[in-house]
């Protein structure tokens, strides 16, 4: 029996998987996001390590059985979060998230002292990444910066906090800007360049490796007949790949969860930062991805729920079956500025072509066709590198917007499938590499692809609709550029 744990900014969600893949139960814990700052976005560490105890209480008691025989851990991490810890290894200050772009003049002071980065770190440097946010903490919060002594991400820290050691592996630490992606090593020149060393980093090993035990108290508030063993584990759109077995060159898939990801898996290291797009590791040896990322897909859809304090569901509900044409209005979901294609920490979200008859559906359908033309851009980027997705499964909760999908599909001119529980996102490929750490077996005989229960083509029409309105979404990244905060 193992268990899967994704570590996401909405929440902290547990699948517990049985030796033929099924899914036996599952949890979700919500999670919050403090705010303080337009460009901020941060969250306490303490607080995933509560929903995670809570969410395997839930689990632990729904299912005692199944629980007891667990045998293997493994994480699903939003990626990209700094979590400042002192000599004794307590957390510092509230962990600054991946959405998260105050460190925005940091990036350059980053690339000025490391100009090399781009080739070696896979990545222009972004203020998502870790390595700006610990320049900004040095500057504008000394006294915590002179106490830390270790930066971990999130999936790192909560792997100490259950097992007591420090350990990343490759896909997440991709996200930091400290490692040498093509070497699989942290890159010293890109510490030095943050102002830490080595002696910061936690150790590195491949998602498939054995890192950690579960805590002997905590096994036993589980009732676990053994500790049971961490895998080296995975971010969460790398964990998202395992679930759904895009492991080999070309797999591709769509991740539409609070942040938007187009990603395809490589079997090479082959950098192209000028694209905006990442070139990673995978959490498999040996492999490799890229991905355009963008910072409010699903978010773009709940901030727009919550401000008419509606369900999405509800807001789905007002718009047709069937879409026939773009909505008039056009939105920019830049609403915590955008990663690809503009790396752009302060360009900010609008509505544009709102008119006296403006309806609410109009600008809901607005805000799903804007998140897919993002999607858009992303894809742009890949076949300026060469090599594009030609078709891609989907996950991440608004995946389960047949709508939705079908608006991504029209827009990428792409085919898409839905797949069988496709909203548990990274908690499955996480579950799968706990198993993989466990017992060794083939990584083609485990991370098969799972059922896919519909496939949602373009539509003709629509689609050239939405090739001409692209257009028209081109034009406000330059005039929003304009409103720059
Ligand atoms: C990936 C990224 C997001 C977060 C979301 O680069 O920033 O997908 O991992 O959890």
């Amino acid at each position: 029996m193992f268990i899967g744990i994704d570590i996401g900014t909405s929440g902290i969600k547990a699948l517990l998987v049985d030796e033929k893949q099924n899914i036996i139960g599952s949890w979700t814990e919500p999670l919050t996001v403090r705010r303080l700052h337009p460009s901020w976005s941060e969250q306490d560490p303490d607080q995933w390590l509560k929903a995670i105890y809570h969410t395997l209480d839930m689990l632990q008691d729904q299912y005692p059985q199944e629980v007891s025989l667990v045998e293997a851990i493994g994480l699903s991490g939003q990626q990209h979060g700094a979590v400042f810890l002192d000599e004794k290894g307590q957390v510092l200050r509230p962990c600054i998230l991946w959405n998260d772009t105050r460190a925005d003049k940091e990036c350059a002071i980053f690339e000025n002292r490391f100009p090399d980065g781009p080739k070696i770190l896979g990545s222009i440097t972004m203020p998502s990444f870790t390595a700006p946010k610990v320049l900004w903490v040095a500057k504008n919060e000394p006294e915590i910066f002179s106490k830390t002594r270790h930066v971990l991400l999130p999936k790192a820290w909560v792997r100490y906090a259950l097992t007591g050691i420090m350990a990343e592996d490759m896909s997440d630490a991709s996200g930091t800007a400290w490692l040498d992606v093509k070497k699989r090593s942290w890159s010293e020149a890109a510490l030095k360049a943050s102002g830490i060393n080595m002696s910061y980093m936690p150790d590195l090993c491949e998602g498939t490796d054995r890192a950690g035990y579960l805590k002997a108290d905590l096994a036993s508030r589980w009732k676990m007949k053994k500790r049971p063993i961490f895998a080296g584990s995975a971010g969460d759109n790398a964990a998202g790949a395992i679930g759904l077995g895009a492991i080999n060159k070309g797999d591709s898939f769509v991740s539409l969860g609070t942040s938007g990801v187009l990603w395809m898996t490589t079997d090479s290291y082959c950098p192209n930062p000028e694209t905006a797009i990442h070139t990673f590791c995978h959490a498999l040896p040996n492999r490799w991805h890229q991905m355009g990322v963008m910072l409010s897909a699903a978010a773009s859809f709940k901030w727009w729920a919550d401000l008419c304090h509606e369900k999405e569901e509800t807001l789905l509900a007002e718009l047709p079956k069937t879409i026939k044409e773009p909505s008039p209005v056009l939105f920019a979901p830049y609403l915590a500025g955008e990663r690809t294609p503009y790396n752009d920490g302060r360009v900010r979200g609008g509505f544009v072509g709102l008119t006296q008859d403006a309806t609410r559906a109009q600008m809901t359908q607005a805000v799903l066709e804007g998140v897919a033309y993002s999607f858009r851009d992303a894809f742009e980027g890949f076949l300026k590198t060469g090599q594009a997705p030609l078709t891609a499964d989907v996950i991440g909760g608004g995946s389960k917007s047949t709508l939705w999908v079908s608006i991504i599909a029209s827009v990428l001119n792409m085919p898409l499938n839905k797949i069988k529980h496709g909203e548990q996102g990274g908690a499955f490929g996480a579950a799968r590499l706990a198993r993989l750490a466990l017992t060794g077996e083939k990584i083609e005989e485990v991370c098969t692809s799972p059922e896919r229960i519909n496939c949602i083509k373009p539509d003709k029409e629509l689609k050239q609709a939405y090739a001409e309105n692209y257009k028209r979404y081109r034009l406000l990244y330059p005039a929003l550029k304009a409103f720059r905060n």
